[in-house]
């Protein structure tokens, strides 16, 4: 695609070539080990990290790192205002994609290449952001550094919780350059953000099955997520009579197929998932003693969600007494779902219009920052397509092409809300 490629402005079109590129780079700064995993506080994250950067400082844009460790980009505009915030992140999941958050970030710093390239100020200031960790850490906790920007996670929060090794998520942000003791210099005020957009893969198949390169999020689903023991007796394999048992891996698979049950009874777009879970002492000889699991719940809606954690709870309850074990559930956290504001929602559907990108509106299972930042400002999201919807797995892609398209929406879209907001 040329110069201008329908844009508003006459600007460089953001590049299919580049942005592959960019993805290879820091595909190239994952473990070598375990299939595109760059885990939150890693080696690799501080890699990939100092790499965005460096691109940052190429496009123009002056790099600092918040006190929650947030890698921030920021393009000073004609005149002082609050910014217009491109974001999304670039650790990712065990044996993770390479697309996920990382496509928001790329598409990002490409938007602010185009605007350099071209020689154009915008209005107001422009800040493209990879936030620490959106992805589940092992301190129990996800989306860290957009949590802390809108004020939901602070200094003291930070000390006191823990990883298996005892190491504070404090040590952990400040491992990447943040300043943990001081994390409230990293929240931002309501209406200190003009607008906050991300863009991401979709990570379902809908906009792959229809041949859409680009979705306009109308709404964001949130997790309620718990960690749950379940305790019986350690017993001998051979020795203990089926009939006196207290097994708690048998009681824990019930727990599991109540998440599946659930979801599925309560339905309205609500789904659940046990995706870890440990046994002890884990030996074939042994009657299990004590399990743990996490569980992950996500709806749309906030009645469907207080239902299905209800009946998790009384479900929980029930196999404890009924199989003479103990079942602990300690919910871990509990974001709100999120619908995007009617405006935002036609803004993003009027860029795409405007420089005749096909799209279609669609909602969003997984959760993203921009749910907590939606607490300082109205923001707005655009998915790309991922091949047969797969994500979280080694085999998630995203064609370089729509990849570009969702750039070039996101580069109108930014240049519009400009004019309009001023
Ligand atoms: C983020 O990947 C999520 O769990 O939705
Ligand atoms: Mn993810
Ligand atoms: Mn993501």
């Amino acid at each position: 695609m040329g110069p201008g490629a329908g844009l508003s402005r006459d600007l460089p079109a953001p590049s299919a070539a580049r942005l592959a590129a960019d993805v290879q780079a820091l595909e190239r700064l994952t473990r070598s080990d375990r299939p595109y995993t760059r885990r939150a506080f890693s080696d690799e994250d501080r890699a990939a990290r100092a790499w965005l950067a460096a691109r940052m400082a190429e496009a123009g844009l002056a790099v600092r790192t918040d006190a929650a460790g947030n890698v921030i980009g920021r393009r000073e505009g004609r005149a002082p205002g609050e910014p217009l915030v491109l974001g999304s992140h670039l650790d990712t999941v065990e044996e993770g994609g390479r697309f996920d958050g990382i496509a928001g970030v790329l598409a990002g710093l490409e938007v602010a290449r185009c605007l350099d390239a071209g020689g154009h100020r915008l209005a107001r200031p422009l800040e493209v952001i990879d936030f620490t960790c959106e992805e589940p850490s092992d301190f129990g906790l996800s989306t860290i550094g957009s949590r802390a920007m809108s004020g939901k996670l602070d200094a003291a929060a930070a000390a006191r919780l823990r990883d298996s090794s005892g190491r504070s998520l404090a040590a952990a942000i400040d491992s990447v350059g943040g300043q943990a003791a001081r994390l409230d210099e990293a929240r931002r005020a309501p209406g200190s953000i003009a607008r906050y957009l991300e863009l991401h893969i979709e990570q379902s198949a809908s906009l792959d099955q229809a041949g859409v390169p680009v979705g306009v999020v109308t709404a964001i689903a949130a997790p309620s997520r718990f960690r749950v023991t379940v305790r019986g007796r350690q017993d001998h394999a051979g020795g203990t009579p089926m009939a006196i048992r207290r097994d708690a891996l048998a009681a824990a698979a019930e727990v599991v197929l109540a998440v599946e049950r659930i979801a599925r009874e309560v339905g309205r777009r609500m789904v659940g998932t046990v995706g870890a879970l440990d046994v002890r002492p884990n030996m074939v000889n042994i009657v299990p003693g004590e399990v743990w699991l996490l569980a992950d719940f996500r709806g749309i809606e906030p009645a469907a969600i207080d239902l299905t954690v209800e009946r998790f709870e009384a479900a929980a309850a029930e196999v404890a007494a009924r199989r003479g074990v103990t079942v602990e559930v300690v919910p871990l956290m509990r974001d709100a779902p999120l619908e995007i504001g009617a405006d935002m929602v036609a803004e993003a559907a009027a860029a795409a219009e405007a420089i005749g990108v096909p799209h279609r509106r669609v909602i969003s299972g997984a959760s993203h920052d921009a749910n907590h930042v939606a607490r300082l400002c109205p923001i707005g999201m655009l998915f790309v397509p991922c091949r047969d919807g797969r994500s979280h797995c080694p085999d998630e892609w995203t064609e370089p092409a729509d990849l570009a398209a969702g750039t070039r929406v996101l580069l109108e879209l930014v240049l519009r809300l400009d004019d309009h907001l001023t």
